[in-house]
């Protein structure tokens, strides 16, 4: 069934149920993401970029894991959810080379068009580095089950035995 969704102001049509991130792109709107796939129907949710606000929500939520309903009116600006995804991508610099003059992706890159669109800066400077030699910790018993490698959206996180695959990631 045919929805209309308010966004910005602007009414569009997508499908019940569908993800509000999907339906908001295909109608030219730009929500920032990363970590959303359209062939995955269980969102990761990991990257904590796309986040709007619904009324009638007490809180911010990422669009990429929202159902669309119908009659939803959508912000995609505000104060609160500018610091929302200033935050995400912070933690996302914070382990990031960002030598883009070297790198394949530049001018291409997700990351320069989400710090683009934005207006966020695209450096690490201000931010704390992340130590990688680090003991690791072997207080708590792990069974490698690879949960929390998978999903650190940050990939500080590491395999004890570098030879075993983190499954479809
Ligand atoms: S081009 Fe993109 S992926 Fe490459 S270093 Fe720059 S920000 Fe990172
Ligand atoms: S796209 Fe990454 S959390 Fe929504």
């Amino acid at each position: 069934m045919d929805c209309t969704v308010i966004i910005e102001g602007r009414e569009i049509k997508a499908k019940a149920n569908s993800r509000l991130l999907w339906a908001a792109l295909d109608n030219g709107f730009f929500i920032p993401n990363l970590c959303a796939l359209r062939n995955i129907p269980k969102p990761f949710a990991s990257c904590r970029l796309c986040f709007v606000e619904i009324a009638g929500q007490a809180e911010p939520v990422t669009a990429c894991t929202e159902p669309v309903v119908d009659g939803m009116t959508v912000k995609l600006q505000s104060p609160r959810i500018n610091r929302l995804r200033k935050s995400s991508f912070d933690l996302l610099l914070s382990n990031h080379r960002l030598d883009c003059s070297h790198c394949d992706r530049n001018k291409r890159c997700d990351l320069q068009i989400i710090a683009r669109s934005e207006h966020f800066k695209l450096t690490n400077k201000h931010l704390k580095k992340i130590d990688f030699n680090l003991p690791i910790d072997s207080s708590h018993p792990c069974n490698s089950c690879l949960a929390c490698v998978t999903v650190c959206p940050v990939s500080a996180l590491y395999l004890k035995q570098p030879q075993m695959k983190v499954a479809n990631v």
